[in-house]
């Protein structure tokens, strides 16, 4: 899932009825997965039926700003704070052994590569909710571009029934 997560209070994990905790998830408008292009079907979710590199990654980002949106409203009240960020399109080793013979191509064309942003920079996007407050610098649940709430999302990730359902299968 790709979280991080800060917790103020006593212990060692994520604790619900202990201080306050932060969890931060990366997700990706890289290639619209976010923003267009991710699609999950509650019935397929493993890929199953119908795999590709791309789409199983569109669709797993998309899934971290749904799990965001999920943790937030279960949790929020008993002291949890969720985002979700993209952190640019980074040149990292992202995607550079995919299965996706054109992210392969995007990802390490000399071409392309040096228009990608670095690394560090892309670490700046998740520094900012980590050093931030809650509540005040931003808000939990939300998914953040460029440290501002993303304004062009795709449908699905306001789909409360496509963030509850995961959960209510994994928990029961
Ligand atoms: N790069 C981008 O433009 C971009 C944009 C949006 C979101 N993201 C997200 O940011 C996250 C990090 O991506 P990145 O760009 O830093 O990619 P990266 O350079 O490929 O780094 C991925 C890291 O994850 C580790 N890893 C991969 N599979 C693992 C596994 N099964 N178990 C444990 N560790 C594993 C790798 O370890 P090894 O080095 O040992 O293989 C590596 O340290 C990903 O979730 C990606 O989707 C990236």
């Amino acid at each position: 899932m790709g979280a991080w997560c800060r917790r103020d209070g006593p212990g060692t994990e994520v604790s619900t009825d202990q201080g306050k905790s932060t969890v931060i998830t990366g997700a990706s408008d890289g290639i619209g997965a976010a923003r267009l292009a991710g699609r999950i079907d509650l019935y397929d979710l493993d890929h199953d039926r119908d795999f590709s590199p791309v789409r199983a990654y569109n669709a797993a980002k998309l899934e971290n700003v749904l799990f965001t949106r999920e943790l937030h409203r279960r949790y929020h009240a008993r002291g949890v704070s969720a985002v979700a960020f993209h952190p640019g399109n980074l040149a990292t080793s992202f995607g550079t052994r995919s299965q996706s013979g054109l992210m392969r191509f995007i990802t390490t064309s000399p071409l392309i590569r040096p228009l990608l942003t670095t690394p560090e920079k892309g670490a700046g996007q998740l520094v900012w909710p980590a050093e931030g407050r809650p509540g005040v610098d931003w808000q939990s649940g939300e998914y953040y571009e460029k440290r501002k709430p993303a304004k062009r999302v795709n449908k699905q990730a306001r789909d409360a029934r496509l963030a509850r359902e995961p959960w209510e299968r994994l928990l029961g």
